[in-house]
């Protein structure tokens, strides 16, 4: 359990530096270079001295990795308590501070340990200031704000960090009824027999490859009865990802547990906004499901009837993601009846290759979405880069038998397979996030990040929705 609250006082002190300020420091070897960290024994508990840089390199993210590094630091010396003390750097505690503090701490205390024997549960508590710092009036509800957001992701992480098999379809189903219900989200749960009813054939197609059934999840959020404006959410869910028949290589394999993490973002993103009481309409739908060997497995060269009616070549098992989601968009759009789509997924090996693991890829028909995304991006310290969809790459996705095909050439991967999903929007005002790069790191590029899951994108999609609050 981590506590934070505003201000308190106890023997242990992180005081924040930086680099070129003239405060004279604590000691010569200490600089207040970023991230560099010197402890000293005080009569009263530790005094640690955390480096953020020179002033003018001071960002969001920087703020929040020093907090994650402190807290690391604390922790490597079994110190549970401390005050945040930024009396000695130019930054003032307010709400921005306030949100990279509470980020920091909350996100990099976190550890995956649910499976060891060994694991004991830590406690933590720390004051963002001291009884004397004044703080602005926006603070408290930053703080609350955040801290909501942060158990967001840290749950997210959570789900992806999951083996596959602690997370068939059917558990997360479950398990997301219930935290929905905790917050007041509205959860339905359909089984094949009722995607089979709405003609899911994509989705199925997929599901019935293996013998843990798949689920469609769906989330309703409505908390806005004077706006008609909906916006659905849409997450791939793909618990185990082996690749079908076009198996995956040995290499590739690691992976397969954490093809869930858009799912993952859209669930944990609505429970944020619910928890925050937010006034917007919005339904999360969350196709879920395995893609494995089986008798019943899909092949190649089978062609498949969508639920909207369209028809696909399948070119390659492994490009199951676009399938369901396909479904899981004509959902939203005709039974839903949503006025806006943003879909995301951990959806091709082409956008790591281009972007890398720190900028997820974008696609979108709708100048307006992209421009709060990029701005809900600044808020939550995450990357985006939009990629182009002229329309003579729609013909990569052309097939001489059925309507469209699942796959295009060996080249702009990430585009094509975005592609495919806009064919099923009709017409609607759509944007579509790849993060197959962000959503996982073997090595973290930050402090805030542990090895594993990053709960990539709930943060983004909690401050896309929030921007669009109808006051
Ligand atoms: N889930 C994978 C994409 C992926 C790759 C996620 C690496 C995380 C890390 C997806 O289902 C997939 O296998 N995509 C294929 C598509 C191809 C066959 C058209 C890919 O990117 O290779
Ligand atoms: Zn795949
Ligand atoms: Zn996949």
């Amino acid at each position: 359990m981590v506590w934070i609250e505003l201000s308190g006082d106890c023997g242990n002190r992180v005081r924040f530096f930086e680099a070129d300020s003239g405060f004279s420091e604590p000691d010569p070897c200490f600089k207040g270079e970023y991230l560099s960290c010197f402890p000293l024994r005080r009569d009263s508990g530790l005094e640690l001295c955390v480096g953020l840089g020179r002033k003018a390199e001071i960002t969001q993210r920087r703020l929040t990795d020093a907090a994650a590094k402190a807290v690391k630091v604390l922790r490597g010396y079994c110190i549970h308590e401390a005050v945040f003390d930024f009396s000695r750097s130019g930054i003032k505690l307010d709400e921005t501070t306030v949100r990279c503090a509470v980020m920091g701490i909350k996100l990099g205390l976190y550890q995956y340990r649910k499976y060891r024997s060994d694991f004991r549960e830590e406690n933590f508590r720390f004051f963002l200031s001291d009884p004397e710092t004044p703080l602005p009036a926006a603070a408290e509800t930053s703080l609350k704000e955040t801290e909501n957001v942060c158990d967001g992701i840290l749950e997210a992480r959570d789900l992806v960090n999951m083996p596959a098999n602690g997370l068939p379809p059917a558990v997360m189903a479950e398990l997301l009824r219930g935290e929905a219900e905790k917050v007041g989200v509205q959860a339905e749960i359909l089984d094949e027999r009722q995607a089979e009813a709405l003609g899911m054939g994509a989705f199925l197609a997929v599901g019935n490859s293996s013998g843990n059934p798949p689920r469609l999840i769906v989330l309703r959020y409505l908390a806005d009865d004077e706006s008609s404006s909906k916006i659905a959410l849409v997450g791939k869910g793909v618990t185990c990802d082996t690749g079908g028949y076009c198996l995956k290589g040995r290499d590739s394999m690691l992976g397969i547990k954490g093809d869930m993490a858009g799912g993952a973002a859209v669930a944990q993103a609505i429970f944020a906004l619910a928890k925050n009481g937010i006034r917007a309409n919005v339904v999360g739908i969350i196709p879920a499901c395995e893609n494995r060997i089986s008798r019943q497995s899909f092949v190649p060269g089978d062609i498949i009837r969508s639920m909207s009616g369209k028809t696909i070549e399948i070119r390659n098992t492994d490009a199951e993601g676009r399938l369901i989601l396909a479904d899981a968009v004509t959902y939203a759009v005709r039974v839903e009846k949503v006025s806006r789509i943003v879909d995301i997924a951990t959806l091709t090996g082409a956008v790591v290759s281009a972007l890398g693991f720190t900028t997820a890829g974008v696609l979108t028909n709708d100048e307006n979405l992209w421009r709060q995304l990029q701005e809900a991006g600044e808020l939550s310290q995450e990357q985006y880069s939009r990629l182009p969809i002229y329309p003579e790459y729609e013909k990569l996705l052309h097939s001489d038998l059925a309507d469209i095909r699942n796959m295009g050439e060996s080249y702009c991967g990430t585009i094509t397979a975005g592609l495919f999903i806009q064919a099923f929007c009709e017409g609607l005002p759509w944007l579509h996030i790849d993060i197959a790069g962000t959503a996982w790191v073997d090595k973290p590029f930050f402090e805030y990040q542990s090895c594993g899951a990053t709960g990539a994108s709930v943060a983004t999609l909690y401050q896309l929705i929030r921007m669009q609050q109808h006051t």
